[in-house]
C-alpha cells in the first residue's frame, strides 16, 4: 500500500485539519514550557524546534509515520554496507570515513577500515610536505596556492567547509576554487597565481565530467606556458578520483592519485580525499577533527531513541510541512559570515538526493519529495528576502543556524547579530496582529481613513515555523557534526519519501543533449533538428561568432 494512503498518513491529515488553525503565540501562552517540552541539547549543539506548527500529538504521529517506513532498520542497513543506493547497486558509506581507527567493517570480503587508514595517511603526509615546504616546485620553491578544480560534490564541500574554517586555516596556503566551465572562473583564478607555487588538485570522482577536465586542461596549459618541461607536471598536479586509469591518461603521476570509492556519493564525498584541499587548508589534525564531530553526530543518529533524535526530528518536521501543509520550499539562514556557503553546499546535498518522482520501485510517488533548499546568511537576508518569509500568503518553514561565539569580537557587532536572529523567529512565530497595529497607529496619532488604508499592510501573520541550531561555536568539531546532521536529515526524509536519495539521474539529460549541441555550435551548418526554439538559440550564438 502506497504511503499516502497509509493509516498513519490518514492520521497526520486529519490532525493537521485539527490544528491547522492554532496560532503558535496561542501554543506558547497555553500552559507548559513549550521550549522545554521541543528542544534538544547535544553536547555544544541545541536544537530549539519549539517555534513550529505541532504539538505532541503531532510529534507522536510523525514518530509513527518513521516506524512504519522502518527507519531504524533502513539506519542500520546503511551503516552496515547494504547496497541501498539500488539504481547503481551500491552501499552508500560516507559514515565509514569518519569512524575511529580500530573498528573493521568488511564488505564484499574488503576491509574498507584498511582502505580508508591507507588513503588518511596518504593525505596526511601529502599535508606535511606541502605545509613544511618539503614539497617543492618546478623551480625549486614552496607551494603558496593549493587550487580545487571540482563541480558539484567534489567542489561545494570543500569550498563550503574552507570557508566556514577560515579562522582555523594555519594561513601558510591560500586554496581556490575553481568550478564553473565559464572560462571566467579560471581565468581570474590564474590571473592571482605564480606556476611555480601552485599545486592543482583535480578532483572528479568520475574523472570525465566535462567542466573539470576542461578547466583542468587549461590550468595545465597554463602550466606549461611557464614550466615548459612535461615532467613538472608532477609536482603541480594531485588527482582525487576513483578512476585510475582516467588519472593516468591525463597525464597526472599515479604517486599523486588520492583514490576513493564508489560507495562515497559525490555530494557526500567531502569526507574523503575530495577533503584533501580542506586538510591542506587547516592542515590535518584539523581535518581529523572535522571526521570527529562527523563521528560523534553519526553516533547519536544511530544510538539516540528516534523522539531524542536530532536528524530525526528535523527531517519529520520537513515531511509535515512539506507533505501536510504543501509548502515546497525550505529556507536555511546561518547567522555567522563564515557560513555563506553553506545554503549553496545544502542545495546539492538534499535537493540532488530527494528531488525524485519515483520511488524505489519505480512508481510514482503520491506526494511531494525533496523540497527547494535555499537561502544566505542573516542579516543580509532580511534586507533581501524575509519581507516574504513575513508576509507572503503562504509560509515558508526556515532553519536559522547560530554559533555563539564569534571569531571577531569587534564592538557589539555579535550582539547586534544575535539580537536580529532572535527577533526573526520571534516576529515570524508571533507575527503582529490587527489590534496591535492599530494601538501602534493610534499612538503615531493616525485618524481613521489612514489607519483603515494602512492596517492590511502592517499586520504580519505570524505562525510561521522556524528551527533555531545553536551552536556554541563553529570550529571543525561542531561544523562536522552539522554537516553530519543534515545528511541523515536528507537520508530520513527519503526513507520517509521511498525515494533513492543515492543517484543522481535527473542531471543527465542536459549532459547529453549539451554534448551533441557542442558540435554544432563549431559546425558551419543551420541548425534545424531541435525544437524552433532551440535550433533558433543555436543559430543566434553561430550568426554572433561568424560576424
Ligand atoms: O551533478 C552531477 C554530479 O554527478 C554530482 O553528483 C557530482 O558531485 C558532480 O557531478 C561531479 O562529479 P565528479 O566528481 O565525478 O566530477
Amino acid at each position: 500500500m502506497g504511503l499516502s494512503r497509509s493509516e498513519v498518513w490518514n492520521a497526520l491529515l486529519l490532525h493537521k485539519q485539527e490544528i491547522e488553525t492554532l496560532h503558535m503565540r496561542e501554543m506558547f501562552q497555553d500552559g507548559g514550557n513549550r521550549f522545554e517540552q521541543f528542544s534538544l541539547q547535544w553536547g555544544e549543539l541545541m536544537l530549539d524546534y519549539s517555534k513550529n506548527r505541532i504539538t505532541s500529538r503531532t510529534m507522536e504521529l510523525l514518530l509513527d509515520l518513521a516506524r512504519s517506513v522502518e527507519l531504524e532498520k533502513r539506519r542500520d542497513e546503511m551503516f552496515d554496507g547494504a547496497p541501498i543506493n539500488r539504481t547503481e547497486n551500491r552501499a552508500v558509506l560516507h559514515t565509514a570515513l569518519r569512524r575511529p581507527p580500530g573498528y573493521s567493517l568488511v564488505v564484499d570480503g574488503l576491509d574498507l577500515s584498511t582502505e580508508i587508514a591507507d588513503v588518511l595517511v596518504q593525505m596526511k603526509d601529502c599535508c606535511e610536505r606541502v605545509i613544511s615546504g618539503s614539497w617543492k616546485g618546478y623551480t625549486g620553491k614552496r607551494m603558496t596556492d593549493v587550487v580545487n578544480i571540482g563541480i558539484g560534490g567534489s567542489d561545494l564541500g570543500p569550498c563550503m567547509v574552507t570557508e566556514a574554517l577560515r579562522p582555523f586555516a594555519h594561513g601558510h596556503l591560500q586554496v581556490h576554487f575553481v568550478s564553473n566551465i565559464d572560462g571566467t572562473h579560471i581565468s581570474e583564478t590564474l590571473k592571482k597565481l605564480n606556476p611555480e607555487t601552485t599545486l592543482f588538485i583535480i578532483a572528479s570522482k568520475t574523472f570525465t565530467t566535462q567542466e573539470t577536465l576542461t578547466n583542468a586542461m587549461s590550468a595545465r596549459a597554463w602550466f606549461l606556458t611557464h614550466a615548459v618541461e612535461r615532467s613538472h607536471i608532477a609536482k603541480h598536479f594531485v588527482a582525487v578520483s576513483t578512476n585510475r586509469s582516467k588519472v593516468v591518461e591525463f597525464g597526472i603521476d599515479d604517486a599523486n592519485m588520492f583514490r576513493f570509492w564508489d560507495w562515497v556519493g559525490g555530494r557526500y564525498s567531502l569526507w574523503s580525499s575530495i577533503g584533501l584541499s580542506i586538510a591542506l587548508f587547516l592542515g590535518f589534525d584539523r581535518f581529523q577533527e572535522l571526521l570527529n564531530g562527523a563521528c560523534a553526530m553519526d553516533e547519536h543518529f544511530r544510538q539516540s531513541p528516534l523522539e531524542g533524535n536530532i536528524p530525526i526530528l528535523l527531517a519529520l518536521l520537513g515531511v509535515w510541512y512539506n507533505n501536510f501543509f504543501d509548502v515546497s520550499s525550505h529556507a536555511v539562514i546561518p547567522y555567522d559570515q563564515y557560513l555563506h556557503r553553506f545554503p549553496a553546499y545544502l542545495q546539492q546535498l538534499d535537493m540532488e538526493s530527494n528531488g525524485k518522482r519515483v520511488d524505489l520501485a519505480g512508481n510514482m510517488v503520491e506526494y511531494a519529495t525533496g523540497p527547494v533548499i535555499w537561502g544566505e546568511p542573516g542579516t543580509n537576508s532580511q534586507h533581501a528576502f524575509f519581507q516574504l518569509l513575513h508576509q507572503s500568503p503562504n509560509f515558508i518553514p526556515a532553519d536559522f543556524i547560530v554559533p555563539l561565539k564569534t571569531q571577531n569580537p569587534i564592538g557589539e557587532h555579535h550582539d547586534i547579530l544575535l539580537a536580529n536572529c532572535f527577533a526573526q523567529t520571534e516576529a515570524l512565530m508571533r507575527g503582529k496582529n490587527e489590534q496591535e497595529v492599530r494601538q501602534e497607529l493610534d499612538a503615531a496619532g493616525c485618524d481613521d481613513s489612514e489607519m483603515n488604508m494602512l492596517l492590511p499592510h502592517k499586520v504580519f501573520p505570524g505562525n510561521r515555523p522556524t528551527n533555531t541550531i545553536l551552536l556554541k561555536e563553529l570550529n571543525p568539531y561542531s561544523l562536522g557534526a552539522l554537516i553530519a546532521m543534515y545528511e541523515h536529515k536528507v537520508f530520513v526524509q527519503g526513507i520517509i519519501w521511498g525515494v533513492n536519495s543515492f543517484d543522481q539521474w535527473g542531471v543527465e539529460l542536459g549532459k547529453q543533449l549539451a554534448k551533441a549541441i557542442f558540435p554544432e555550435i563549431q559546425g558551419s551548418e543551420t541548425i534545424s533538428c531541435h525544437d524552433s526554439s532551440t535550433n533558433a538559440l543555436i543559430n543566434a550564438y553561430r550568426d554572433f561568432k561568424v560576424s
